[in-house]
């Protein structure tokens, strides 16, 4: 396993304790799931532990759900196994291809010609975002007219207002609730944000979150052959505080 795999799986079990009970996240999931409304098959690449491809299935979609990541796999298989129309591959995101004879759906798992793909909290991992967005749709994963939802932090300020907004969350819950805070404990919270911290880092060999900013996405949707039909910022608000550290893109391939 190399170190960036590794440092995800460690990270997976806060992701899945933090991000999972954190009504900031819970809205953008609701923002993908309201724009995919229409759709009934849909792709959830680097689905981690599978909090949108569960929400997706609450509201009676077909979900195929793709990670590369062992302990990410484990978790979405864990959390989605009672629905029946949920399917899952272990894959990589950026060699992904249409079915065929040897690469059955019975085998791996992928269909062709889905309505829709989400990305979700993943566009930075991407090596060559452009090619891989044109790879969905010359490969058929998303059928002409399909849609893509893509979520992302744009930058470090982004990953500080993340930060922020679920310290804010822990404050006012516990003030609310006059107990003690039982989502998670202050550790879980320290190395989730210390693994946030490490993929802004500028100096280590690990630099995610900000290497494409919202022109950037933009850009490669439409060089990539998507037209964008919404760009939003949902917003989160909590001790009359707004928080919208995501920015959000529905784009619908047209060619
Ligand atoms: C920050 S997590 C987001 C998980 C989930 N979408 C969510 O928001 O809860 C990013 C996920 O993308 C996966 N990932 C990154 N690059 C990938 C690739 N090339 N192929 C498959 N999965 C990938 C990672 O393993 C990780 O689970």
């Amino acid at each position: 396993m190399n170190g960036q795999q590794a440092l995800i799986g460690e990270y997976s079990v806060y992701h899945n304790r933090i991000l999972g009970t954190f009504p900031g996240y819970l809205c953008l999931i609701k923002a993908h799931v309201t724009a995919l409304a229409n759709c009934q098959n849909i792709l959830d690449l680097g689905c981690g532990p599978g909090i949108l491809s569960e929400e997706l299935l609450k509201n009676g979609k077909r979900v195929t759900a793709i990670d590369q990541n062992d302990a990410m796999i484990d978790l979405v298989r864990e959390r989605c196994k009672q629905y029946g129309s949920f399917s899952s591959a272990k894959a990589n995101l950026e060699t992904l291809h249409k079915p065929d004879p040897r690469y059955s759906f019975e085998k791996v798992g992928i269909r062709m010609s889905y309505d829709a793909a989400a990305l979700h909290n993943v566009y930075y991992w991407l090596q060559d975002p452009p090619a891989f967005l044109r790879r969905l749709a010359d490969e058929d994963l998303i059928k002409m007219n399909g849609l893509l939802t893509i979520s992302l932090l744009a930058g470090k300020n982004d990953a500080d207002k993340l930060l922020e907004a679920i310290q804010v969350f822990r404050q006012n819950h516990e003030e609310e609730h006059g107990e003690d805070f039982i989502l998670w404990n202050e550790s879980d919270f320290e190395s989730f944000s210390s693994g946030i911290d490490r993929l802004v880092a500028q100096d280590g060999n690990v630099q995610m979150i900000g290497r494409y900013g919202e022109e950037d996405v933009a850009g490669h949707l439409v060089s990539a052959g998507y037209a964008i039909i919404e760009k939003s910022r949902p917003v989160y608000t909590v001790q009359g505080l707004d928080f919208c550290p995501f920015a959000f893109f529905v784009a619908k391939r047209i060619r």
